[in-house]
């Protein structure tokens, strides 16, 4: 006979405990548990279940099938999924509210190619609300099919009798499953729900896309406890007042995590940005002073962006350090290195550093570029406009080897710039002939020796 009993289940990490804690030892969550059933079966050790018995084969005498890949009429999406919606995949879309999935995957819905209806599933808006956001997209498609239900279970049952070609979830945190007494949105139901989801539509081979919002950490409601039960996990990001969304792949069953899909949120939705690089310098006035370009990686794409730097008396006695895009520690270390080894006198300067379109780069390739642009404009001498800088510094003010450089300065020759500053160590890792002058640097002074600016 099952036994049942009952665990404590912490909700934000799902660490489980056999009495109730107040604060949870492996997050350092407070008032977290809850209570949950479970279903407890008699364990014999090895068993055989029914007489029947597992025998593992070599692996040689399976043939891999090929994965059918679904157009979603994004080049973009299909890019980072490796080539397209694979049939019967499960993908998980984490984002923070009001970035656009929603509205990123009403789109698909419409453009998605296959036969067959898709069913979306909304437990957050009502079909008057999806219907409007259907208007304003301009998409009136009679294979999409709507459901507000929130009961995983009544859900299932509707997956089954339609049996569509694709399943929008949206979102997971409102979705519940009638055999989980925590509340919607908790780890125990997430899980669960996903699993269930999971387990009807693989038997029938339907492909899902399950949206999650992700919490103020960054993570999809608890640390991870989805992303190792679907197949590819993406994330929409961006600033919410800027218009551009970074479609990212954290995790890629059927293929490569390291590609990024560039959007544009428009006033008729999400639009695809085949040349992301291009719109991202458009803007760029003629030579003023605080600007430059460098290229940075965003996987295995280059992406050029602008750093834009202001320089100001300091009124207080402490002077201010702003950055906006980069990390707020690697523009003091280097100030710290300008003062010290290029002899700038920022201590009494305000410092502000701005990425341009809402971008991050956390790359050290951003460097020398950050310090070029920060001693441009307090020198108020401006950096050519047709100049790229990439390179890492350290501490000693000398200028390290980058990675993947070739690609970087292909982009840049690409959009027609003239020169490049690169790592003279970097210099031996470019073979061809490009049509830029590359000017290899070994250190901080060199570097403002060459742009004019020493
Ligand atoms: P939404 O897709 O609802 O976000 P999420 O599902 O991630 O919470 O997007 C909401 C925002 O997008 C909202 O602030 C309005 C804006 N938006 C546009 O700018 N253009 C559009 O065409 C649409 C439909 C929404
Ligand atoms: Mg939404």
């Amino acid at each position: 006979m099952a036994k049942s009993k009952t665990v404590f289940v912490c909700s934000e990490c799902g660490y489980e405990s056999s009495k109730w804690l107040g604060k949870c030892p492996a997050c350092n969550s407070w008032n977290s548990f809850y209570e949950q059933k479970v279903v407890e079966t008699k364990s014999k050790g090895i068993s055989q279940s029914d007489g029947k018995v597992a025998i593992p084969q070599s692996l040689n005498s399976y043939e891999a099938k090929e994965t059918i890949r679904t157009h979603t009429g994004f080049n973009e999406l299909d890019r980072v999924l490796g080539g397209g919606l694979v049939k019967g995949s499960l993908v998980l879309l984490g984002g923070e509210p009001g970035i656009g999935k929603s509205t990123l995957i009403l789109q698909i819905c419409d453009k998605i190619k296959g036969d067959g209806k898709v069913l979306y599933v909304s437990g957050e808006e009502s079909a008057e609300q999806i219907k409007l956001r259907a208007d304003r997209l301009g998409i009136n498609n009679e294979d999409i099919l709507f459901l507000g239900e929130t009961n995983i279970e009544l859900v299932n049952q509707a997956i089954l009798n339609v049996n569509p070609k694709l399943v929008i979830i949206d979102s997971i945190q409102t979705m519940y499953s009638e055999e989980i007494t925590a509340a919607a949105g908790s780890v125990s139901q997430v899980r669960e729900i996903t699993s269930q989801v999971m387990r009807v539509c693989k038997s029938k081979g339907i492909t899902t896309i399950i949206i999650g919002h992700v919490t103020k950490e960054g993570n999809i409601a608890g640390p991870r406890v989805l992303e190792h039960m679907v197949d590819t996990v993406l994330y929409l990001e961006g600033e919410r007042y800027f218009s551009y969304r970074i479609l990212r792949g954290v995790k890629n069953r059927f293929g490569s995590t390291n590609e990024i899909g560039m959007f544009e949120m428009q006033d008729k939705g999400m639009c695809e940005i085949d040349n992301p690089s291009d719109i991202l310098i458009s803007e760029r006035e003629d030579n003023p002073s605080g600007s430059c370009i460098v290229a940075t990686m965003e996987g295995t794409r280059p992406l050029l962006v602008e750093l834009q730097a202001l320089t100001t008396q300091t009124i207080f006695g402490y002077p201010r350090r702003t950055a906006n895009g980069i990390d707020y520690n690697r523009l003091t270390l280097l100030i710290a290195v300008l003062e010290k080894k290029a002899g700038l006198m920022l201590n009494s300067q305000d410092v502000y550093l701005n990425v341009v379109g809402g971008l991050k780069v956390n790359e050290p390739a951003a460097d020398l570029g950050i310090m070029m642009v920060t001693a441009s404009s307090f020198k108020n001498i401006p950096i050519p406009k047709d100049m790229i800088i990439l390179g890492e510094v350290g501490l000693t003010g000398e200028v390290r080897r980058i990675n993947m450089i070739e690609k970087r300065v292909k982009e840049a020759e690409k959009l027609g710039f003239k020169t490049c500053l690169i790592p003279e160590s970097n210099k031996k890792d470019l073979k061809d002939n490009y049509k830029l002058d590359i000017i290899g640097i070994k250190d901080v002074n060199e570097a403002m020796k060459k742009i004019g600016l020493k």
